[in-house]
């Protein structure tokens, strides 16, 4: 019988919140492998409080520079896995280091970012790769480092610019992709964890 215990995982965002919500709900398609009870929030204004609200997880606003406190809410909850969604801090390389995941070689620390990495790292990548005029720009799921979007790649999925796109249009097939990145990640970890956890760690 394999182990049934789910992987307990949280949540970081800062500002709307639908890749939160996004993760939040795909998560529940399996109950048995994952389990996410809580959001990490820094802007007690963010819109992301109100859709973890909605769905019924734990929302805990800690403000910029409390990692400790942040840290001692994942342990009291056993936190196993974090997904950056949107969130606006640099976690601070002590903070990396707990998550540190010496089989697979990176931290259990995801992130998304809006481009094709190392393209546009930093913020507000849509708009600089839309006001770069770009043909094709994308979005990278990757393993959180000390750097500013630097960590290892997971994936990567890109699109075209259309002849027509605003900045908005464009954002918005980038985040559709976003979304997409996510849940694969969560279907790989998974279907990964207690099954086949050595060949993930592989990967
Ligand atoms: C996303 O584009 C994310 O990649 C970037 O900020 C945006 C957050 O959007 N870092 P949301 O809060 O998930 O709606």
């Amino acid at each position: 019988m394999p182990d049934s215990k789910p992987v307990i995982c949280a949540v970081f965002a800062s500002g709307n919140g639908s890749n939160a919500e996004n993760i939040l709900r795909h998560a529940r398609h399996y109950p048995q492998r994952l389990h996410i009870p809580v959001v990490i929030c820094d802007r007690p204004d963010a819109f992301v409080v109100e859709r973890a609200r909605q769905l019924g997880v734990d929302c805990k606003i800690v403000p910029k520079g409390e990692e400790g406190q942040i840290l001692n809410i994942l342990e009291e909850r056993g936190v196993r896995w974090v997904f950056l969604a949107g969130y606006m801090r640099i976690l601070k390389p002590a903070f990396l280091q707990h998550f540190f995941d010496p089989a697979l070689g990176v931290h259990r620390v995801v992130n998304i970012h809006p481009s094709l990495l190392p393209a546009f790292p930093g913020k507000d990548a849509y708009k600089q790769a839309f006001e770069a005029g770009v043909k094709t720009s994308g979005v990278t799921l990757h393993f959180a480092d000390a750097g500013v979007d630097t960590g290892p790649v997971i994936s990567q999925a890109s699109f075209e610019r259309l002849p027509d796109d605003t900045l908005e249009s464009f954002r918005q097939r980038g985040m559709e992709l976003e979304y997409k990145l996510y849940r694969d990640f969560i279907d790989y970890l998974a279907g990964a964890w207690n099954t086949e956890e050595k060949k993930w760690a592989r990967h």
